[in-house]
């Protein structure tokens, strides 16, 4: 599988992506990273592990269709396939989402379909339940939608803290997106 991966910031999903093409978990190679800010910590991890990197600053472009044309350009310069959005926390459009059909894989910190959106963990948190997760699902048009391929739930504890929870979280992200990428490959080839 040829992956291109869009990530905003830490980037460890990223890196439980190339975990897991290391340790032969997952076949596939990532073509190359797209990260949208200039101090994302995702690039120091792509350098790492050698996957070409590439900003493009959503600043730079004035409407979203124009920012995801780019995206598309560049993914297909670089024989991108599969499309995984690893922390990408931009909305994308019908142009990146029509040129990667059933390609196009987002991971979401809750179990959809709760908590859509940027806040979801504090919206867990502040609802009270005692279960939440994560869910890799294929995108589309409206937001955190779209077929799902795999989720894991995760526990809220007395005395967690959006950060406590989002660790608790993270670990079950790195664990399910290598898998969901396999499977969705299987399932949509
Ligand atoms: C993840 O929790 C993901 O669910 C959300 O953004 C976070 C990215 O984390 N969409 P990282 O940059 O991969 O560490």
């Amino acid at each position: 599988l040829k992956l291109g991966i869009m990530a905003s910031g830490n980037g460890s999903n990223f890196e439980a992506v190339a975990e897991a093409i290391a340790s032969g978990e997952l076949n596939a190679k990532t073509q190359v990273l797209i990260y949208n800010n200039p101090d994302a910590k995702v690039v120091a991890r792509a350098e790492r592990w050698g996957v070409p990197s590439l900003l493009l600053n959503h600043r730079d472009y004035q409407k979203r269709e124009d920012l995801d044309a780019k995206i598309v350009e560049t993914f297909q310069q670089f024989g991108v396939e599969w499309v995984i959005m690893a922390g990408w926390m931009r909305i994308v459009t019908p142009v990146l989402i029509d040129a990667f059909p059933n390609r196009l894989i987002n991971i979401h910190p809750s179990l959809l379909p709760s908590f859509r959106g940027v806040r979801a963990i504090e919206q867990a948190l502040a609802t009270g339940v005692k279960i939440t997760g994560c869910t890799v699902h294929l995108v589309v048009p409206e937001v955190d939608s779209g077929p799902i391929l795999m989720q894991a739930a995760v526990p809220i504890l007395p005395n967690d803290t959006s950060e406590t929870l989002h660790a608790r979280i993270q670990v079950q992200e790195h664990r399910i997106l290598p898998r969901a990428i396999a499977l969705a490959a299987k399932i949509y080839k």
